[in-house]
């Protein structure tokens, strides 16, 4: 065999099969196995693949925290985990889904952990209520329930491609407030440290991939308000924007498997949890989420946020006793 022909045989080995939902977004991808090792080639193509079906599926992945944590700075900066950051001050690059803790003991429904992750049943964007919201979410499920427990996604890309001509000039210049207090306090309360790190921040409502142009919207539970609207026609927009969003034949519900890896775009896309009984089941999915690079504003802040302004302020620490 030439080495000519034997580089090529290699390339068709890792090319990327891309097989696209049924829906107007979203793709199965096979061919490559995800950590730090990706070539350039394959890893341009899984960029352009995340740019437009913004939802990717990658089964029977063989996958660790260390590879996941490799693969992760491939697509950008890892995002502190911002439970443990805003809490404790302590930078973890990973957050656990479901009801089982690292010494992979199983808390039931009743733990205030398990009832603090309530709060992803309600559809929302990953990190949408930090300065810096985050660009990808990447979870790997590692144990899975055996019935119910699917993650569901929808599009405020395709939301926004079908909102009337009149409501997408109304929405096109207006800004939007995410405020994470304001969303989780009605599920569960908020640790103060963790509450006092996530001041309400103002982001554009209607967004645009830079990669290929496409707007969206970008609401979900996060969003408190319409700033210069009042309460009662900020809710109204909101509201109506979101479930047009989440439309029943525009979701697409993941049914997890061990070993699936899927990658989503918070820039544009909305998910939330559908529950499982956690009494009975395990459920573990290990995510990151890699920084994005639209900064929005946090009112009354004096010093306006810079490109990639993600280094934490210094912090106060209660001086241990
Ligand atoms: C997430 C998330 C919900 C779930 O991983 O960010 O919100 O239960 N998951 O799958
Ligand atoms: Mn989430």
């Amino acid at each position: 065999m030439t080495p000519g022909r034997h580089a090529s045989n290699v390339a068709a080995m890792t090319k990327l099969n891309i097989e696209p939902f049924n829906g107007d977004f979203g793709a199965r991808v096979t061919g490559t196995a995800l950590s730090g090792d990706i070539d350039p080639e394959t890893l341009a193509s899984i960029r352009s693949a995340f740019d437009s079906y913004s939802v990717l599926c990658f089964p029977d992945q063989d996958m660790s925290d260390e590879k996941q944590l490799a693969f992760t700075r491939l697509l950008g900066a890892p995002e502190a985990e911002h439970v443990t950051f805003g809490s404790t001050g302590d930078v973890t690059y990973f957050g656990t889904v479901g009801n089982v803790e690292d010494d992979g003991s199983k808390r039931d429904s009743g733990f205030v952990g398990t009832r603090y992750q309530k709060g992803n049943q309600l559809w929302h964007s990953d990190s949408s209520f930090r300065e810096v919201p985050s660009a990808a979410s990447i979870l790997h499920a590692y144990e899975v329930p055996g019935e119910a427990g699917e993650t569901e996604f929808a599009s405020q890309r395709a939301g926004y491609e079908r909102l009337p001509g009149d409501l997408r000039e109304t929405i096109d210049p207006l800004y939007v407030v995410h405020d994470y207090v304001f969303s989780r306090s009605q599920v569960a309360p908020v640790n103060p440290n963790h509450a006092a790190s996530l001041p309400p921040v103002m982001h554009k409502l209607v967004k645009e991939n830079p990669a290929n142009g496409r707007k969206n919207y970008f609401v979900g539970s996060h969003a408190r308000s319409i700033p210069g609207w009042s309460g009662i026609d900020s809710r109204r927009l909101l509201d109506d924007l979101l479930e047009r969003a989440v439309e029943l034949a525009h979701i697409h519900a993941h049914n997890w498997q061990v070993g699936d890896t899927v990658i989503w775009d918070n820039r544009c896309i909305l998910h939330r949890g559908t529950g499982y009984d956690a009494d009975r089941w395990r459920r573990r999915l290990r995510q990151t989420r890699v920084v994005g690079d639209e900064p929005g504003v946090i009112p009354g802040s004096v010093t306006p946020p810079g490109p990639g302004s993600v280094t934490p302020p210094p912090l106060y620490r209660e001086p241990s006793a």
